[in-house]
């Protein structure tokens, strides 16, 4: 099944799970067989982008927040780690029957998010909010820029300012304070996920009312929303572009659990069409990818849809078609990596257009490099297929693009080996057993240590 050499290489998953955590080696890779159509069911983990606003959501109260559906990824470990250095309790299990975390924040030592955490996940700013709202004050690292663009924070800082926040900038720290944050009428210049998260939280403490326009609508908004009103807040309208919130004094511990990860849904979606499969994509809600399904219709892909789950029916005859990514409920871009490597194999010319980020195109090169045909053209990428897609050794810069690379390894003609699959880890649970479930050739390497002499 495998080449020589890989079988050399071969030393298995070193998967060191300690006690209830899960420390996988940074420098694994995957060894992928491409040929094989996906067959059978595959089930969706919590989202992950839904997990990390709720974790730090914890931060509001000094009662126990239970979350339960939380995704065995890195990005919750650090998370993890982030609330433990400000002093909360966090219990982290992910035991068979439940992935579920209890987080207690009665006494929060050091309201701050260091930079050698801020560093491994932009995220870690979404406590900036809830740290102000709760403790009045805030030490956050500024995010360091990312492979897929400079990610900046300025429309959170200026929002949380209109609260009333005083906020300076000092040796790469955002330096916050505020007696007590008061609400206001805010329009985001831009629509920005985590920033309509980190106002959310901050607003639900602060005195009177916030109305936040221009919000982002994802469904990951409308699921904090949802925990946060069980904590005793007064959420109005997540989910639309205008949130209403009145402000309480005080917020309680609350049982929640997070809603289905529409992107590793999608990736696997893709993934049964590009093989030419018939797989099922269970534990999913098909009514957040709207914009995908319109896409897949469009290229010849054949969907049915239950009620928590999606039948994909690959096709040997996709058809190119183009594709722009918005906010939501326009077509995500964290699917546009995938659907690239989708546009490989589908006849005629795809023109996508990367809307949200200006340096989304880092796997293109590594498609060309197993055969694509694409040319980068500033923020549109002109995929002409269809190509053969042959093995080769490629290098994941980001979480979405290495979940690309693997898309386009499953159609590969020989042996795929990715490297730096950490990137991978941040945010897909065990997608190599995942994918092996349900007929993939996918082994992983763990590091190779060096011999002792
Ligand atoms: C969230 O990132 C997601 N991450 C990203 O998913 C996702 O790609 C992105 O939203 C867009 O959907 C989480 O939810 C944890 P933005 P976020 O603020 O909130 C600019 C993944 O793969 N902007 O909506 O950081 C920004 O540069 C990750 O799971 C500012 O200019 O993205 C971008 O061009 C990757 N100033 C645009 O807005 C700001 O203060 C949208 O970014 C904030 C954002």
């Amino acid at each position: 099944m495998f080449s020589v050499q890989s079988k050399f290489l071969l030393t298995g998953r070193i998967n060191r799970n300690i006690g209830r955590r899960l420390v996988l080696p940074a420098m694994d890779k995957f060894v992928i067989r491409g040929g094989n159509p996906l067959l059978g069911t595959v089930r969706i983990s919590g989202a992950k982008n839904a997990a990390l606003p709720a974790m730090a959501a914890a931060l509001l109260t000094d009662e126990a927040v239970i979350l339960e559906n939380i995704p065995q990824v890195r990005d919750i470990e650090t998370t993890r780690k982030l609330l433990l250095a400000m002093g909360a309790e966090v219990e982290l299990g992910y035991g068979r029957a439940q992935h579920r975390t209890t987080i207690c924040c009665r006494q929060l030592s050091a309201p701050e998010a260091s930079y050698e955490l801020v560093k491994t996940m932009r995220a870690s700013t979404l406590v900036l909010g809830p740290l102000l709202a709760r403790c009045g004050r805030a030490r956050v690292s500024l995010p360091v820029g990312c492979a897929i663009g400079a990610r900046p924070i300025d429309l959170h800082i200026q929002c949380l300012e209109k609260l009333g926040a005083k906020i300076s900038q000092e040796h790469g720290y955002v330096e916050a304070s505020a007696k007590r944050l008061k609400g206001a009428e805010i329009v985001f210049d831009k629509i920005t996920v985590t920033g309509t998260e980190d106002l959310l939280m901050a607003s639900t403490l602060a005195e009177g009312e916030t109305v936040l326009e221009n919000c982002a609508r994802e469904p990951e908004v409308a699921d904090l929303a949802s925990l946060l009103n069980k904590m005793g807040a007064r959420v109005e309208g997540a989910g639309s572009s205008t949130i209403r919130i009145l402000g309480v004094d005080k917020l309680r511990g609350a049982k929640h659990r997070i809603i289905p990860d529409r992107i590793e849904a999608a990736t696997f979606i893709i993934a049964g069409a590009l093989t030419d499969g018939d797989l099922n994509v269970s534990g999913c809600e098909p009514s957040h990818l709207a914009a995908l399904f319109e896409k897949l219709h469009a290229v010849g892909v054949k969907i049915k849809t239950l009620s928590d789950s999606v039948r994909v029916e690959g096709s040997r005859e996709l058809k190119a078609a183009d594709m722009i990514t918005e906010e939501y409920p326009g077509f995500p871009t964290d699917l546009q990596a995938q659907y690239m490597a989708l546009a490989t194999q589908a006849e005629g010319t795809s023109v996508i257009t990367e809307n949200i980020f200006e340096n989304r195109f880092m796997h293109a090169l590594e498609l060309v490099r197993m055969g694509g045909n694409i040319r980068i053209e500033g923020r549109r990428a002109v995929v002409r297929g269809k190509t053969t897609m042959s093995g080769a050794a490629v290098l994941a810069s980001d979480l979405r693009a290495s979940a690309s690379l693997v898309l386009a390894a499953l159609v590969a003609e020989g042996e795929t080996i990715i490297d730096r699959v950490y990137h991978i880890d941040r945010g897909y649970e065990n997608i190599e057993e995942k994918l092996r479930g349900v007929g993939a050739q996918i082994r992983r390497l763990g590091e190779i240590l060096p011999k002792r002499h």
